[in-house]
């Protein structure tokens, strides 16, 4: 058995924190877990209901940038191990307000370090802060150049992207300068339970249900390489438990998929679950005005994580698919809980209020 040890996992309320607070207060009942998270519109305690009344795990709302309230925390629950979800996820929402992406993903990541680098100056060895980023960091591929690793140049294009490759510049800088034990991953676009509908997989899942329609920007053809959000936890465990110090691994499933083949996939496994004639809802498939500054590709090759730590997705991507489909069809509490409010006021800004309303 591993040490005992003390975690602090921030945004542990939004989709795949709350798959790893999950992964980790079941695996591990001698940690003691801690969840910091601000409770955004995407951050949601329903996700972790099953997890909430269990002994090693607690909550506290509270901000990222709040580094007060983070030194409180360092030095009340004698933090050792971090892994930073935190931030601020959708990438339309960041060509919307740029400034929030900034603020939470940039000072939030650097008030976290900071707090680290204090509370655990002189004392890093047995420390460890995880930094979960994403791959879009690397910019866009075009088809047929080889996937990204570990080397591929930063060349982030959206406002999300770009504060998530200034996040993971400051956590390189805190390793170099003042020698934090790090660890930062770059995975790819992740799929499962509880991921907010705003993303596309949650989103057409709802709307071929409802028969709204499927919104697919420009001609549908940009690509994605899809990894189950279980999958991504894992690697989260074997990397912040076995990875040297100072480590970088990129996370991906070589998964690649063309939006168009996933709405086509979704449509087929929707209308199944629900015994609509196959392919009954395909004409819902609506062409929308593209994304400003769409990346083309995206895609991982994980070849370091599987050589050094033995990792594989477990997950094929249409049985993972399929389950996803069956847990958002079997949770409408959750659905109705979560497309409230907020979120209905941001999908009537975009798509206009009669989708809106018919999307409650
Ligand atoms: P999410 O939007 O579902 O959840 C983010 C969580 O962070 C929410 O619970 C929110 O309340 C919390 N939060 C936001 N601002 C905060 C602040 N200032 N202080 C404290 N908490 C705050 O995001 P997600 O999709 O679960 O992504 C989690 C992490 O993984 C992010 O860092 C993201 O960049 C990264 N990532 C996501 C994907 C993906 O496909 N979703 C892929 C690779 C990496
Ligand atoms: P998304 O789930 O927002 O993740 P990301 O932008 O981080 O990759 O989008 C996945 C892909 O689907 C991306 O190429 C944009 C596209 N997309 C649509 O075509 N329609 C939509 O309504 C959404 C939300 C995304």
């Amino acid at each position: 058995m591993e040490t005992a040890r003390s975690l602090l996992i921030t945004g542990g309320a939004g989709f795949i924190g709350s798959h790893v607070v999950r992964h980790f207060v079941r695996r591990y009942p001698h940690y003691s877990i801690l969840n910091l998270d601000k409770l955004t519109y995407a951050g949601n305690l329903a996700n972790l209901e099953d997890v909430a009344g269990a002994p090693n795990y607690s909550f506290v709302r509270g901000d990222i940038c709040d580094l007060e309230l983070l030194r409180r925390l360092f030095q009340e629950r004698r933090i050792d191990g971090v892994i930073h979800l935190a931030a601020e996820s959708h990438v339309d929402r960041s060509i919307r307000d740029p400034f929030v992406f900034a603020r939470t993903n940039v000072l939030g990541t650097l008030s976290l370090l900071q707090a680290a680098r204090e509370a655990w100056a002189g004392a890093e060895e047995g420390k460890r802060f995880h930094h979960v980023s994403t791959d879009e960091v690397f910019g866009a591929l075009h088809p047929g150049e080889a996937p990204f690793c570990e080397s591929t140049p930063y060349a982030p294009h959206s406002p999300y992207s770009a504060s998530k490759a200034s996040s993971d510049h400051f956590v390189r800088a805190y390793r170099d300068t003042y020698g934090l034990p790090v660890v930062l991953t770059n995975c790819s676009n992740n799929y499962g339970p509880y991921q907010f509908p705003e993303k596309l997989i949650p989103l057409c899942i709802l709307n071929i249900c409802r028969e709204q329609p499927l919104p697919i920007y420009g001609r549908g053809e940009n690509i994605r390489d899809w990894l189950h959000v279980e999958d991504h936890a894992q690697a989260i465990d074997d990397i912040f438990h076995r990875a040297p110090d100072g480590e970088v691994y990129v996370i991906g499933g070589l998964n690649e998929w063309r939006n168009i083949d996933v709405v086509r996939l979704l449509v087929r496994l929707v209308d199944e679950e629900l015994g609509r004639a196959p392919g009954s809802s395909e004409r819902l498939i609506t062409y929308v005005s593209d994304r400003a500054g769409h990346d083309l590709r995206y895609a991982i090759d994980a070849a370091k994580l599987r050589r050094d730590l033995g990792w594989k997705p477990r997950y094929s991507f249409e049985a993972g698919l399929r389950d996803t489909v069956r847990w958002y069809l079997a949770h409408p509490e959750w659905v109705e809980q979560i497309t409230s409010g907020a979120y209905a006021r941001y999908y009537e800004s975009m798509y206009g209020p009669a989708a809106a309303a018919a999307n409650k």
